[in-house]
């Protein structure tokens, strides 16, 4: 059955688009409303999308973005997978299988993106194809009575300003251009992600106000961070102001505009509740803070990635501390990665390529996939059984290579 299935997968075109949406969102419980509902949206790129037609029903979807991700020291071109579904009709007869076989082969055989990345609806779908969780989003939320920042922390001479839509866009996409390159997980923002990330259109507010935009600049002008919440503003019976804000992203190159901003946006008039669901497991606002424990986070995976190309994706990541050892990986999805891989990477470069030389460390595509970003403890996972050592010491040794300073982080959710 797969393989019949596999024959019929095939993109979709422009004209098509309305059926495929509609098919999706049917799958997610949801209808699609707004902008780019019967014309693709400017990031969509339908020669990387696949359906499943039954008649001229669509009863599966998959798309594939074209991205940029950030790894320990570098960056890659990373496949997106995204609108995966298959309709209640269609479910558990291997169509996500054929899927995921598909979008893996054609990614192989183009040979430019040698690892993918995705958001899990579930966390129980993926890890089979490879995939594995590699970075949290360390959401929380507190009360503005308690956020108080440090009476030490710097906040510098420099000025927060809300702004208007056109000059938030100029200088975030600026800065970001910068930041995104030293963490690893954020992915490169072109015009297309900035128009999806500021579209901000009311069908998809949810209740919140429109997005406030602040940007924070120096004395001379140069804007040095950035900032954008929403707002819901409600009063108790006893007519006291119950407002919230939902911070999205707020970014800077200094830690006093970093500072600045988070001090703005935690003395807003009438507002007493702050949340977040984005931000990184590592966001310095947790060492800010006069009581560290009034930021209540509740840590959930968030991007997960798959090494597609074991030699490609080991050599284009850079590693903190001299590395040179032999992995034998098992890969059952993409056999072509199973074998033994000798891995020379230090801080300034790396090489990856096949060897027939004894291993130090066995383990799985969904093991190596977890650790690739630098986030995941390559001991935690030998600890839970999921890699064995062989030449003794060697987990310690790749555990640290493998490690990063930053933690990834993702804030682009696809
Ligand atoms: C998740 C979904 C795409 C699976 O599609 P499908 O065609 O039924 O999947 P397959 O038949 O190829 O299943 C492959 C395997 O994954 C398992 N599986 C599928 N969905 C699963 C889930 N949600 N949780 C755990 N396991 C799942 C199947 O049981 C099967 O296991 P097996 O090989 O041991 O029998 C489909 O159920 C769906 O569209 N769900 C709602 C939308 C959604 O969550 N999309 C994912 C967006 S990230």
């Amino acid at each position: 059955m797969p393989d019949d299935i596999a024959a019929q997968l095939r993109p979709i075109t422009a004209d098509e688009w309305p059926r495929f949406l509609r098919s999706m969102y049917s799958v997610f419980g949801d209808e699609p409303t707004g902008q780019y509902v019967d014309t693709p949206s400017p990031v969509a790129e339908l020669d990387r999308s696949l359906a499943l037609w039954d008649g001229d029903r669509v009863v599966a979807t998959a798309g594939l973005y074209s991205l940029e991700l950030t790894v320990p020291g570098s960056t890659v071109p990373c496949a997106g997978v995204t609108w995966i579904t298959v309709s209640p009709t269609h479910r558990r007869r291997g169509v996500l299988t054929a899927i995921m076989r598909r979008q893996l082969d054609d990614v192989r055989a183009a040979q430019r993106e040698p690892v993918a990345a995705l958001w899990a609806a579930e966390a129980g779908i993926y890890g089979r194809f490879g995939y594995a969780p590699a970075s949290w989003r360390g959401g929380w939320s507190g009360q503005t009575g308690r956020l108080r920042l440090r009476r030490d922390a710097g906040t510098g001479t420099g000025a927060v300003r809300p702004v208007e839509r056109d000059e938030f866009r100029t200088a975030a996409a600026g800065l970001h251009e910068q930041l995104r390159r030293w963490v690893p997980g954020n992915m490169a923002r072109d015009e297309r992600w900035w128009d999806r990330l500021l579209s901000d259109e009311p069908e998809h507010r949810h209740g919140w106000s429109p997005q406030h935009l602040l940007v924070h600049t120096e004395d001379d002008g140069t804007p040095t961070g950035y900032a954008m919440y929403r707002r819901r503003q409600r009063w108790n019976d006893e007519g006291e102001p119950e407002g919230r804000i939902r911070v999205g992203e707020v970014r800077s190159t200094t830690p006093a505009a970093y500072a600045a901003l988070w001090s703005y946006l935690l003395s807003l008039d009438l507002v007493r509740t702050v949340e977040t669901s984005m931000a990184s497991v590592d966001d310095p606002l947790r060492h800010l803070l006069q009581d560290p424990r009034a930021l209540h986070a509740k840590p959930v995976d968030a991007l997960w990635v798959r090494v597609v190309d074991v030699g490609r994706a080991l050599s284009a990541r850079r590693y903190p501390a001299p590395v040179e050892l032999v992995f034998e990986v098992r890969d059952e999805f993409c056999p072509e990665n199973t074998g033994r891989w000798h891995l020379r990477g230090h801080p300034a470069g790396a090489y990856c390529d096949r060897t027939d030389r004894d291993p130090d460390v066995v383990l799985g595509i969904e093991e190596l996939s977890a650790v690739y970003l630098g986030g995941v403890s390559l001991a935690g996972l030998h600890a839970a059984g999921r890699v064995t050592e062989v030449s003794p010491g060697a987990v310690t040794q790749a555990s640290t290579a493998f490690g990063w300073p930053i933690a990834p982080w993702c804030p682009d959710d696809f």
